[in-house]
């Protein structure tokens, strides 16, 4: 019988402190033993948005107590665990350094192999803890900090398809929430009271829709939002009705370019069968979801989510790349620092800033 590896898993990228202990069950997925977030919800919401020194401050206040509770929830001593990942990045690098200094020294304390995963992995290889993922996929990662089309090849194996050449959707959904003065966090708050708006009231731009391939720009969007938000004075009805007109705009938007996306994708690799991979924290989002299920009817492929639990920052999908890495050998030193940026494919162009060509 082949040995089953478990991994202690940490995560401190951005406003979540986690931990989990997970092990493979035998089947290509994982058993989830222990998977404890901290959010700081209370400590950002006054601000509207993550304050990095708060959040730093507040990952060193939990993060003992936070790997303590995954190992005692997960009934596994720390002899049992075969190695131990954390998040070396992308994301605020006096946040990244706390979990990652934490899990070098339980690595050097414990004598354990040690990886450094790449936050973007995390979410990219998500679904994968509950169901079986088959290489090559189209990945969808829509996050707070980003927003790709790609192909995974493998672990460590990216091709970038398209990208945002400005915000993030997460980003977009939290900037619309602002205006709107919905609440914090912004997407679950713009999709909570899209419910109770027409999503046709307002018609909205669909920028670069035409344009680049698959590439996303959500700015302009932002800013018909912000024209629109002066016009309501802050009527509740008008409000939410610009909350699902935005929502519906992404919706049309990401129909489109997932579109152009496949036909890349199928160009690309020449896979009869198209998997889309939906993953990051928007991917919790009910609508996008709906909406793109629609879209794989009309195309003839499948579409798999992550857990709604998975969807946002975690620790279960760290430690997962963690075992998926471990299995290649492909293990870090101690000297690894953390990174603020860390594309998943190196030799994508960078696609922000004037005098971008489209
Ligand atoms: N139901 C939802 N609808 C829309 N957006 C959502 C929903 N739930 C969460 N989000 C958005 O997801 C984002 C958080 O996702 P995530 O935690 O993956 O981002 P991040 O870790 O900050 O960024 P990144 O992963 O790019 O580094 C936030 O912008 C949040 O508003
Ligand atoms: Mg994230």
């Amino acid at each position: 019988m082949t040995k089953k590896i478990t991994f202690l898993g940490i995560e401190t990228s951005c406003d979540e402190t986690a931990a989990a202990v997970i092990r493979e069950n035998g089947g290509g997925t994982a058993d989830v033993l222990s998977n404890v977030v901290s959010s700081q919800i209370k400590e950002h919401e006054k601000f509207g948005g993550v304050v990095p020194e708060l959040a730093a401050r507040a990952h060193l206040e939990n993060i003992d107590y936070i790997i303590n509770s995954a190992l005692i929830k997960s009934k596994i001593s720390l002899k049992e665990i075969d190695g131990i990942a954390a998040t070396a990045g992308p994301g605020l690098i006096v946040c990244l350094t706390i979990g990652l200094n934490i899990g070098k020294s339980i690595a050097a304390f414990s004598r354990k192999p040690f990886i450094g995963v790449n936050h973007l992995e995390g979410h990219a290889l998500s679904p994968g803890l509950e169901n079986k993922l088959e290489f090559p996929y189209l990945l969808l990662l829509i996050s707070g900090g980003h927003t790709q089309f790609l192909i995974v090849k493998d672990i460590g194996h990216y091709q970038q398809l398209g990208t945002t050449i400005d915000d993030a959707l997460g980003e977009a959904f939290d900037k619309t929430a602002k205006m709107l003065n919905l609440g914090y966090p912004g997407g679950p708050k713009v999709e909570k009271f899209s419910k109770l708006g027409d999503k046709n009231f307002f018609k909205l731009p669909e920028p670069i829709i035409n344009k680049a391939g698959c590439n996303l720009s959500f700015a302009g969007l932002k800013t018909a939002v912000l024209r629109e938000t002066r016009k309501i004075n802050g009527n509740d009805k008008a409000k939410y009705n610009l909350a699902a007109s935005f929502q519906n705009t992404i919706n049309k938007i990401l129909y489109k370019k997932t579109k152009v996306a496949v036909k890349m994708f199928k160009d690309s690799t020449q896979c009869k069968k198209v998997k889309l991979v939906v993953a990051g924290g928007v991917a919790a989002n009910k609508s996008i979801r709906e909406n793109l299920n629609n879209l794989s009817k009309d195309m003839n492929f499948e579409t798999i989510y992550p857990n709604i639990k998975f969807c946002g920052d975690n620790a279960a999908m760290i430690a997962w790349v963690g075992i998926q890495k471990y299995k290649k050998k492909l293990f870090d030193n101690l000297k690894i620092k953390a990174k603020s940026r860390w594309p998943l494919d190196k030799t994508a162009p960078y696609m922000k800033g004037p005098g971008l060509k489209l």
